[in-house]
């Protein structure tokens, strides 16, 4: 009999996070430096990220140990319930069982404070008084802020211009936490002054913001980057939301059939859905789909290619699905979608046809969160519902299926967006593949 909410006890937190680079069919092209063109090595990601985390990111081992200090603050929220949505499925009249995997309940309301609090251990322990950050939505800066706090850390976040107006009770819970918010692009580095001089009305960026926060970490001795998405060691940390929830699956009686997640660098949807890629090896109908925007279609649109991560060209090339680093996305309110790229891992996976793509207009997705929340009672993030949407399409087109998906955070901050949808002044965009194709001009030329 089929279990409604699985709850795992605190011993379950898993011990070590998943890497899936020890699985991958093929190995990873390897990241560039930006200069020179050639593999980089980890001295030269030395100024922004400490030793331990640059290890991680480069390393092949299959399983790497969570500190004992790291895994004692996952106890705060973790493990986390799965959750059967039964009067979804009631709602939508389907025979196919929809569970999702509940990453809101963090104090930061998202999935994010899983790498968080693992980035700011491995700096605290190298000597680092202040980090830096962008943030789109305000996910991440918040998790990330609560994490410097937890660590006595100084922590600074570079807010996606749009989204500081969108959103200031975020601005607020990162105010709360010590963090330090500034509107970007901002007047405070290079990048940004830059950026606004060329065009001071511009909404910003995860692009400028990356640019904004490397910058002032490159430029402060006893300060360090973190980045709450696309890399390797990211997709690690958050490998604990798709290990619980295969153990809970194990526990429901279940096997599933189609697994999701909404896709903005790829963490949330890495981190759930990869630690399943052994079981897809195996078994090639698990379909494991990736869900983005319309309005910023990298995996579905963009072309695979080696990249910049940042607009400011000051990060190394990344090979991955890209739109373009000078690609500056409508001002839609999932703002942690609203970015150029996708992580290499994810994008090398979408090559290799082991993930599918699918793009969702807004206003159907919105449509997806409020079909959720008067049945499930959960407020979903608008990132979130774009899982949602391809959830209630998955069941709507299968029969008889196991589908779940990753619940990546609430939306309890996003009320502005939802009074739009509900106003009916919510528009859909879809990008123009001519300005696709103007911003894929600009990408580097790789030896
Ligand atoms: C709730 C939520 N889900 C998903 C994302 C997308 O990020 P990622 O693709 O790294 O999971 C964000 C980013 O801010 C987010 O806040």
């Amino acid at each position: 009999m089929a279990q409604d909410i699985v709850t795992l006890p605190h011993n379950e937190i898993p011990h070590a996070w998943y890497n899936v680079l020890a699985d991958l069919p093929q190995p990873l092209p390897p990241p560039l430096h930006p200069g020179t063109g050639q593999p980089l090595s980890p001295s030269d990601l030395a100024p922004i990220f400490p030793m331990a985390l640059i290890e991680q990111e480069m390393s092949g081992e299959r399983w790497i140990g969570i500190p004992d200090e790291v895994r004692e603050l996952y106890k705060i929220w973790r493990p986390t319930p799965l959750v059967r949505a039964v009067r979804l499925e009631k709602a939508l009249k389907t025979n196919c069982r929809i569970y999702f995997k509940n990453e809101s309940v963090s104090p930061a309301g998202s999935h994010k404070l899983n790498t968080a609090l693992a980035q700011a251990y491995y700096n605290k322990k190298e000597g680092v008084t202040r980090l830096t950050t962008e943030t789109g939505a305000g996910q991440w800066g918040s998790s990330m802020a609560f994490a410097s706090q937890l660590f006595g850390l100084g922590c600074t976040i570079y807010m996606v211009k749009s989204s500081y107006g969108q959103k200031p009770y975020r601005r607020s819970l990162m105010q709360i936490w010590g963090g330090k918010v500034f509107a970007s692009p901002s007047d405070k580095t290079n990048a940004g002054r830059t950026i606004l001089a060329a065009d001071p009305k511009t909404p910003g960026s995860l692009g400028i913001a990356i640019s904004e926060a490397v910058e002032d970490a490159a430029t402060h001795d006893d300060t360090k980057y973190t980045l709450g998405s696309v890399l390797n060691h990211v997709i690690l940390h958050q490998s604990v939301i798709g290990l619980e929830t295969k153990r809970q699956l194990e526990i429901a009686g279940e096997q599933p059939d189609i697994l999701i997640g909404c896709v903005g660098g790829g963490s949330n949807f890495g981190g759930f859905a990869l630690p399943f890629l052994p079981d897809k090896l195996k078994r090639p109908d698990l379909r494991i789909i990736a869900v983005e925007p319309a309005a910023c279609p990298s995996l579905t649109k963009g072309v695979y290619a080696y990249d910049f991560g940042d607009t400011a060209k000051l990060t190394p090339l990344v090979k991955m699905f890209t739109l373009g680093h000078t690609f500056v996305p409508e001002g839609i309110h999932a703002g942690g979608l609203r970015y150029h790229g996708t992580a290499p891992i994810v994008a090398h996976l979408a090559q290799l046809g082991l993930i599918e793509a699918q793009a969702v207009m807004q206003n159907a997705v919105f449509e997806g969160a409020l079909q959720f929340s008067r049945t499930e009672g959960f407020v979903p993030a608008p990132e979130t519902s774009h899982a949602i949407r391809a959830a209630i399409d998955a069941a709507r087109k299968n029969d008889g299926k196991c589908i779940v998906f990753c619940y990546s955070g609430h939306g309890h901050f996003d009320m502005t967006a939802y009074d739009e949808h509900l106003a009916g002044n919510l528009e859909d965009y879809e990008h123009p593949e001519e300005k696709i194709a103007e911003a894929l001009h600009h990408l580097p030329k790789v030896p």
